[in-house]
């Protein structure tokens, strides 16, 4: 797995980029102190403190109660410091489904970059708990509301997010998701028309369905089952996309399409079924990992803190066109299990466990159009953006691992 990344590769200290006139460089250890919080573990009189990594004055502390199995937060002590903008650069954001995994980690970005940020999301997949070391700052507001249903605020920008991203959550409710991505976007696109705000959408590689085509460049039409099991989510962004350009062509909408590719990292929901979260929390619990069919199948990931790199960019640059955001390395999945596994041993053994132990890799069948071949071909991210993911798959694998590490020991998981 030699593009997973070799052990001396350069540790990453910084991320974001300086380009389109907007600044979204940020320190990792500042984005890393919100999502590995202090946690600590109560036992007894026995209190041991999880803390690792993390700041103990920012975000929210947890401390899992194990005799009452129950769970302690502690809110904010200090927000983390955010950059202190002039009201000319200062902009009103609103980012739909911002509580969610990837949201959570944009409002993150945007919040300490200095801007104004509303997250407007119904938690049917997201959570308070992602974004709740903001809450209570002056520029920061949360909002209950089903994109459904017309929303009315007045901002600069919208990144729309909202909309469930995993095949167990898309499928719990097919027509719900089908409404939310036809629906919700048709409403904010009628925001972005009345408030002349820039509104990016996040799509996805799904619209390419199984691709005859390898790897998918942006051109490619795809190749959807309209009757599939997975059809409300890739149907449903193929026609949220036909809107968005329909807004452009008809309104004059300024708009922004990104098709983004597998993403991983911290704050992933570990029970929604994505192979990098289930492949990592077997490990972790010492249960064989599962890989479906005979794991040749190929998949590409890219770590989240690349894709909220890519996200910026978009928003702020001029490629109006559909632009593709992910991995252009390419594993088998049994390579990527085989990888997996050693990286959570070594973690395990960095936290002190000093034999854990070696879990097997089993097999089972395939779903039911679960698509062969996936890569993103990112030439148009290269040239219009200067994108390219910094993070290796070990370096994103590790920092994931010890989230989940955590969340484990916290009870949570
Ligand atoms: N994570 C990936 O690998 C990936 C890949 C391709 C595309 N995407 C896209 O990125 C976006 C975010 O994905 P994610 O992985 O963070 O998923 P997620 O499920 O963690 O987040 C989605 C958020 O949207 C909210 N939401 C869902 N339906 C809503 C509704 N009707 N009204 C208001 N809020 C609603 C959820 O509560 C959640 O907070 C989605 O649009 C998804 O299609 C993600």
């Amino acid at each position: 797995m030699a593009s997973a990344g070799s052990a001396n590769e350069k540790t990453i200290t910084e991320v974001g980029t300086d380009r389109f006139g907007f600044d979204s460089r940020v320190k990792t250890d500042v984005l890393r102190s919100l999502y590995l919080t202090p946690a600590f573990v109560k036992e007894g009189d026995k209190e041991s403190d999880m803390t690792g990594q993390g700041h103990k004055d920012y975000g929210t502390e947890s401390t899992f109660i194990k005799e009452t199995n129950s769970i302690q937060y502690t809110t904010v002590a200090k927000f983390p410091p955010v950059k202190l903008l002039p009201n000319s650069e200062r902009k009103r954001i609103l980012v739909t489904g911002g509580a969610g995994f990837v949201g959570s980690h944009l409002v993150d970005r945007l919040m300490l970059l200095g801007h104004e940020v509303t997250v407007l999301d119904n938690f049917f997949t997201g959570s308070r708990t992602t974004v709740s070391h903001w809450v209570g700052h002056p520029n920061f507001e949360m909002v209950r509301h089903d994109v459904v249903n017309p929303f009315l605020i007045e901002v600069d920008q919208i990144y729309h997010l909202a909309c469930p991203a995993s095949p167990p959550h898309y499928q719990y409710n097919a027509v719900k998701t089908i409404k939310t991505s036809f629906m919700g976007t048709l409403n904010m696109l009628g925001l972005a028309k009345r408030t002349k705000a820039r509104f990016l959408i996040t799509s996805t590689s799904e619209v390419y369905g199984d691709p005859e085509e390898h790897p998918q460049r942006e051109e490619y039409w795809g190749h959807v089952n309209c009757i599939g099991p997975r059809a409300c989510y890739d149907e449903g962004k193929r026609v949220a996309e036909t809107l968005t350009y329909g807004y452009q062509r008809q309104d004059g909408v300024d708009v922004r399409v990104a098709r983004i590719f597998n993403t991983f990292g911290p704050r992933m929901n570990p029970y929604d079924g994505r192979v990098v979260s289930n492949f990592i929390i077997q490990a972790l619990k010492g249960e064989d990992m599962t890989v479906y069919g005979d794991g040749s199948q190929t998949r590409s990931f890219q770590f989240v803190h690349d894709l909220i790199d890519g996200l910026i960019l978009l928003m702020n640059g001029d490629e109006t066109r559909p632009t593709n955001i992910g991995s252009a390395h390419e594993f088998t999945i049994l390579e990527f299990a085989e990888a997996v596994r050693d990286i959570v041993e070594k973690v395990q053994k960095e936290e002190g466990i000093a034999n854990p132990k070696r879990v097997g890799i089993i097999h089972k069948d395939l779903p039911q159009d679960d698509p062969q071949r996936r890569r993103a071909d990112t030439a148009r991210a290269q040239e219009s953006l200067q994108w390219q993911p910094q993070w290796s798959v070990r370096q994103g694998v590790e920092e994931m691992t010890r989230y989940y590490y955590r969340q484990l020991l916290e009870g949570k998981i």
